[in-house]
């Protein structure tokens, strides 16, 4: 059989940059600068000046950022905000943490990200919401025009899911600086990934800022008067030192792999487009995509991901179950049929193969295999 194509490729992109990655590590090892550091506010100001945003606060995990970030932002308890039905769990689980209740809207079915009619009818029905988040799905990011027409019209609160979305830019400015707040995950195999789990909430509010400094780490202020004093409340959410360290080194060749990602998703696109069981992913006017993740929709999807599989190609699902039929979230009343896009997608969607060392010819081999897949299934 052909050697296997893995869906993500970690270890390739360690030993392409080796030196600079055992180098960072050996520093922080060396300085013992495992909690705080120089390393993490040098990866603080670096990204958010990425993004295009005035500060960024590192934490624990893409969960913590948006749970964090929400508390900064005021949410109240019980309070509801607009959520994708379609996308990771985190997004609503954080804010349920954070105190507050999703409001699920289905999503667009070429985006996959939310439908603004239907934010529009969610705002009718219910008075008096307050946030919205628009999760950049897959590496793509929501429709910024219209979701900023309904911040004005309704008064929202965006606070930007931007998880899947490192790099990717609407009419030209870059997922994280749309919003009041963004929050990214660098869980290992995002576009810009650690060695564990690290986030950074970005934003142009200092006081936003500050709050998250202080709900990461004990209620204590950045430059606080005594390390044990803390004027608030707060948890252990802090980015640590060595995680840092490595996504300085990565944040400099962050832009070189998202293009390699488009060159790869690119090919992917012009060899299945027009086959008459697969629907290729698309891009939005004026969205320039990074591809966290290239998901083809086909018909008998668990059949043709059994036999991808067994062809040596892993292949994966994002996400199975919309989040308004997850058993967490069952206390919100929903049933089957609330969501039909989101239903959709979760019954076609099929994540294949992609990283920036993904080769030609292993796309190719994927291809020949998806065809023969479809046709069995
Ligand atoms: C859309 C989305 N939101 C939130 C998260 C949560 O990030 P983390 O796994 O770092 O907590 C993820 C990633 O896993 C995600 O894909």
């Amino acid at each position: 059989m052909a050697a296997h194509v893995p869906l993500v490729d970690l270890h390739a992109q360690y030993r392409a940059h080796k030196a600079e990655l055992d180098s960072a590590m050996a520093g922080i090892i060396r300085a013992s600068a495992y909690i705080g550091g120089a390393a993490v506010r040098r990866f603080e100001e670096a990204f958010a000046a990425y993004c295009g945003v005035k500060h960024g606060v590192g934490v624990g995990s893409g969960t913590a950022a948006l749970t964090l970030g929400l508390k900064a932002l005021g949410l109240r308890p019980g309070e509801g905000v607009l959520v994708p039905s379609f996308t990771f769990v985190a997004t609503a689980h954080s804010v349920i943490e954070a105190g507050g209740r999703p409001v699920f809207v289905d999503v667009d079915p070429f985006r996959f990200t939310l439908d603004p009619e239907a934010c529009e009818r969610a705002l009718k029905r219910e008075k008096g919401i307050r946030f919205i988040i628009p999760v950049h799905l897959y590496g793509q990011m929501a429709d910024m025009d219209a979701v900023s027409a309904l911040a004005r019209r309704y008064k929202l609160t965006i606070f930007e899911d931007a998880a899947q979305a490192h790099g990717a830019r609407f009419r030209g400015r870059r997922a994280g600086s749309f919003g009041a707040a963004a929050a990214f995950s660098f869980y290992p195999s995002k576009n810009l990934g650690a060695y564990g789990d690290g986030g950074i909430l970005v934003t142009n509010d200092a006081r936003v800022a500050d709050k998250v400094v202080r709900l990461r780490d004990q209620g204590r202020p950045r430059e606080g008067r005594s390390k044990y004093l803390h004027p608030g409340v707060g948890g252990n959410h802090r980015l640590d030192g060595l995680q840092a360290a490595i996504l300085n080194v990565k944040l400099a060749h962050l832009d070189e792999w998202n293009e390699r990602r488009r060159t790869a998703a690119s090919l992917y696109t012009r060899l299945l487009e027009g086959h008459e069981r697969i629907r290729v992913p698309s891009i939005a006017p004026h969205s320039q995509h990074v591809f966290h993740i290239y998901a083809v929709h086909v018909r008998h999807r668990d059949k043709v991901l059994e036999r991808l599989r067994a062809e040596g190609v892993s292949a994966d699902v994002h996400y199975p179950i919309p989040l308004h039929m997850q058993p967490s979230m069952r206390f919100l009343g929903h049933r089957k049929g609330d969501f039909p896009v989101s239903e959709l997608l979760a019954r076609t969607c099929l994540s294949l193969p992609l990283y920036p060392e993904l080769r030609p010819s292993q796309i190719r081999r994927v291809v020949r295999a998806l065809d023969a897949s479809v046709r069995g299934a």
